[in-house]
């Protein structure tokens, strides 16, 4: 593999680009509700618990698969991961290893963008409808008839250009210029709203102040701390670190091999958190809380696309800062989804020497399809159910991360175990300390996810998601039909996605795969 690769262009180019493609519509669309929806200040306390226990140590695992991946001229996770396996096992099952955590990244990288796209345009359909007066008449009415209204998928198209023109550019002058220019603007946008939030009062009731908005978030009633809200929590820590995703390792398979990666995994984890804390928790929640009170701030999308509209109606100033709002979650999706676009550029550019300009509009026409049965939904039922999108993100962004997030730290913690500690601790100025790996990588951290994990599994089972009908159907069982082709998708994109990993593994690898002997030299001390 000898192949040259591009490389990031400044340091602070690469942390702009990795924390763009951490901060995401989930510091700013789904942290809110999660949060809201699970206890509020309660919430906070398994979430950081899972930051530091979960977070922090899958973090530094997947940049350090990523720049071993890149040196070996690999930017996807199939033959990265086969080649940390087949350190400690024979290639014929290091391959396995590789095609499962390479079947995941396709999946995610394809489907979660299928919907994820989507928010991006409404994102800019409504900064556009904030400057018009666009949904001025009904706020909380007005998000589903922008979804039922084919005119608008005209803002998905322009997101999805937007995305293509980045990545059809390359690294440097791509992905990290734009996000030198995204993300500070973004994080000026999320100040200017928070300190806006807090200045609101109470404009509504007396007891719903901006600041009892904040109470909420930050004073933790005990009595709300759950195992759901534990399991949302370690959830959300999954999403919004963009951690069992492929899409880490895929930009850190652009640096330099022995750039520091400690440092820039807690430089990435401390941008993210204050963007979702923060940003996110200071500028939506009060906001929210002081137009909606404590139960009204509970909704899902309906919190970013249906009651935030509403405030900014009655605020005064609402257009411009309703424009604020949009274009700061359509700026934070744009540099996620970016990452995501490029991994399976990168993808056709390794395994079918496909260039990167083509290989952009190859990926332009796939999101089109695979976004098509989300705009179709609502246009053709002429609903605002989303239970399409709802059964591909149950699946896809909250259950596959999780899973591929514990092979990484199984086979990192127990299979190349020292060995992946140095290579970790390779150029950095500070390093992991042997304690730190031991208890958490090789403790902690896969104990605790496989015990999210089942808990996991069990409450999907309870709330009846292994049903044909899933229960969050059954009053509406004409839309089990969209469940079940959301099934359907998911596992023909996962069929593919093993498929097609197993045999990029397979073409670099053939010899030493059909010999199947371990080589000794990678056999750990
Ligand atoms: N960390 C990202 C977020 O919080 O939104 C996760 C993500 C989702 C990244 C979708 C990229 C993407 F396309």
């Amino acid at each position: 593999m000898t192949e040259s690769r591009e490389n990031w262009g400044s340091k602070i180019g690469l942390i702009l680009a990795m924390a763009g493609n951490a901060v995401g519509l989930g510091n700013f669309w789904r942290f809110p509700y999660v949060a809201a929806s699970n206890g509020g200040g309660a919430f906070m306390i398994p979430y950081f618990f899972a930051l530091i226990v979960i977070g922090l140590p899958v973090m530094l695992v997947e940049w350090s698969i990523g720049r071993y991946g890149g040196k070996h001229g690999h930017g996807t996770l199939g033959p990265m991961m086969y080649l940390q396996a087949k350190q400690a096992m024979k290639p014929k099952k290091a391959i396995i290893v590789g095609s499962l955590c390479g079947m995941i990244a396709f999946g995610v990288t394809i489907l979660v963008n299928s919907y994820y796209n989507h928010i991006i345009g409404w994102s800019l359909g409504f900064a556009f409808n904030s400057l018009t007066g666009g949904y001025k008449g009904d706020p909380g009415g007005f998000f589903a008839s922008y979804i039922q209204d084919p005119k608008n998928l005209v803002f998905w198209v322009i997101a999805l250009l937007c995305l293509a023109f980045a990545v059809m550019k390359g690294i440097q002058k791509g992905i990290e210029s734009w996000a030198k220019v995204m993300m500070p603007v973004l994080y000026v946008f999320g100040i200017i709203l928070g300190i806006r939030s807090l200045t609101l009062g109470a404009p509504v009731n007396p007891d719903w102040s901006s600041l009892a908005g904040l109470n909420y978030i930050w004073n933790p009633d005990f009595s709300q701390l759950s195992w759901q809200s534990a399991i949302a929590a370690a959830g959300q820590i999954f999403f919004t670190l963009s951690l069992g995703m492929g899409i880490i390792q895929n930009y850190a398979s652009y640096l330099q091999p022995d750039e520091d990666i400690v440092t820039a995994s807690v430089a990435t984890i401390s941008l993210n958190e204050f963007a979702e804390v923060i940003l996110g928790g200071t500028a939506v929640i009060p906001i929210a809380y002081a137009f909606l009170g404590p139960e009204g701030i509970k909704g899902s999308i309906g919190l970013a696309f249906m009651a935030l509209p509403n405030v900014f109606s009655t605020m005064t100033g609402g257009g411009i800062f309703g424009a604020m709002w949009f274009l700061l979650l359509f700026f934070a999706g744009v540099t996620s989804a970016i990452a995501m676009y490029n991994y399976l550029v990168a993808l056709l550019e390794e395994d079918a020497g496909i260039e990167r300009k083509k290989g952009a509009w190859i990926v332009f026409v796939g999101y089109l399809i695979v976004g098509l049965p989300i705009a179709l939904e609502s246009i053709l039922t002429q609903s605002a159910n989303l239970v399409y999108f709802t059964e591909v993100d149950n699946w896809i962004g909250n259950y596959l991360l999780i899973v591929l997030g514990l092979i990484e730290i199984i086979v990192i913690g127990w299979c190349v175990k020292d060995r992946a500690l140095e290579e970790m601790n390779r150029g950095g100025l500070w390093k992991v300390p042997k304690w730190f790996f031991r208890l958490f990588h090789q403790f902690l951290t896969p104990i605790t996810i496989i015990t999210f994990l089942v808990f996991f599994t069990r409450d999907y089972w309870i709330a009846g998601n292994f049903k044909v009908v899933p229960s969050y159907v059954a009053e509406i069982p004409e839309f089990a039909i969209w469940v079940n082709l959301g099934r359907i998708v998911v596992f023909a994109v996962l069929l593919i996605g093993f498929i097609q990993s197993y045999k990029s593994i397979k073409t670099k690898y053939k010899d030493e795969i059909e010999k199947n002997e371990v080589n000794e030299k990678e056999v750990n001390k």
